[in-house]
């Protein structure tokens, strides 16, 4: 063996790493910049829940972006980049004041949602920022924040009784209304429990959200994963009316949606039964039973959750 000679390999390897690392530095060079515009009006809550936005969302929604060293060498730069000019524009906590009230509540819900899902913080960006985890504690603060800011039972109440009003006379109930895959409206749910009210202030709704009895026993012995047969919810929906101050009132009824479920009997719809009935006639949506692939489709997200986007909140 001759060790003073290089081999033609080695040659090639070496000459190879020499131009990857001058690329490696060419690249650090193309640099958008990222820039810190002064706040023109920050986010305010208690300091419990501003630390955990701070701490988890800042550095991509708001004009705060703090990059570590690391963020800072392409090409993961470049990512980081996009991903802070893209989180600003759907979402800038500091200019959290240009935003009208009932906006501001809306933003919250939708951000609260999002963690929920586990779509919010960005994944890889939390795998490489572990402070910026949300954990079930913080969420839980972040949620009790955001139900002390919407409506809550009385006005729910109300709800219930001026729809029941609008529907006397209007539904037939010798003979219910029945959805094209053979499910019928069931009227019972008033006296069923509210388990969650949320407020959708993008599209000018307010619902609530309703848990037969199975339903309230499978929350209170945490047996949601999944939902155990004979649960059923029922979400009813209102338009919502605004006033030029941001004061909220409840406006016609919209529609109510069931989820039924039965993993056997509603397994080619994901173990679900679903139906829609519309205005305070009750009027069945959909034409024929592939209605339910539009129902399937927006909860896929929450396949995880059984399907179910509404986290029950115990009190
Ligand atoms: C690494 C950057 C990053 C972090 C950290 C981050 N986000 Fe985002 N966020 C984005 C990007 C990019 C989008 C837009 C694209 C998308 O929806 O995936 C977005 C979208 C959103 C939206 C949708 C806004 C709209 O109007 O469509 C919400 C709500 C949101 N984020 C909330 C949060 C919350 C709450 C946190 C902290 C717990 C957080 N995000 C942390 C990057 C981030
Ligand atoms: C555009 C997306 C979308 C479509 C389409 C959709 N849903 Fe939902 N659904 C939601 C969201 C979001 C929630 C969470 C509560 C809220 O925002 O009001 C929800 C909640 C529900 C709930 C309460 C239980 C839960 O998952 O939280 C029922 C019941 C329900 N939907 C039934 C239906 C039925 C039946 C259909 C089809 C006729 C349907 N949904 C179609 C988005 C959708």
């Amino acid at each position: 063996m001759n060790a003073r000679k290089t081999s033609p390999l080695k040659k090639r390897i070496t000459f190879s790493i020499v131009i990857l690392f001058l690329l490696f530095v060419a690249i650090q060079f193309v640099h958008p910049k990222i820039d810190n515009p002064p706040a023109t009006g920050d986010f305010k809550a208690p300091p419990e829940v501003k630390n955990i936005i701070t701490r988890a969302c800042y550095d991509c929604h708001s004009n705060e972006t703090n990059l570590r060293w690391y963020d800072k060498i392409s090409p993961i730069y470049w990512q980081v980049a996009g991903h802070v000019k893209e989180g600003r524009h759907h979402l800038n906590f500091s200019n959290w004041d240009s935003l009208a009230t009932a906006d501001q509540k809306g933003k919250l819900w939708e951000a609260v949602n999002q963690i929920i899902a586990g779509a919010m913080p960005v994944k890889d960006y939390v795998t490489v920022h572990p402070s910026a985890k949300v954990s079930p504690e913080d969420l839980a603060v972040l949620k009790n924040y955001l139900m002390s800011m919407v409506h809550n039972k009385p006005a729910d109440i109300a709800k219930i009784n001026a729809l029941n009003k609008q529907s006397q006379g209007l539904v037939n109930f010798a003979k219910l209304p029945q959805a094209a895959n053979g499910i019928t409206y069931i009227p019972d749910y008033k006296n069923w429990q509210p388990i969650s009210t949320t407020e959708r202030f993008d599209n000018g709704t307010m619902r609530v959200i309703f848990g037969n009895g199975v339903a309230v026993k499978a929350i209170h012995d945490n047996n949601i994963h999944p939902w155990p047969n004979g649960t059923i919810f029922a979400k009813v929906a209102w338009d919502q009316l605004q006033d030029k101050d941001g004061n909220v009132t409840t406006g016609a009824f919209k529609q109510i949606e069931y989820m039924i479920k039965d993993d056997k009997k509603y397994a080619a719809t994901k173990g679900w039964g679903w139906a829609r009935f519309k205005t305070p006639k009750m009027v069945p949506y959909g034409k024929d039973v592939m209605f339910t692939n539009e129902c399937v489709n927006c909860h896929r997200p929450l396949k995880d959750e059984d399907f179910v986007f509404t986290m029950p909140i115990k009190n």
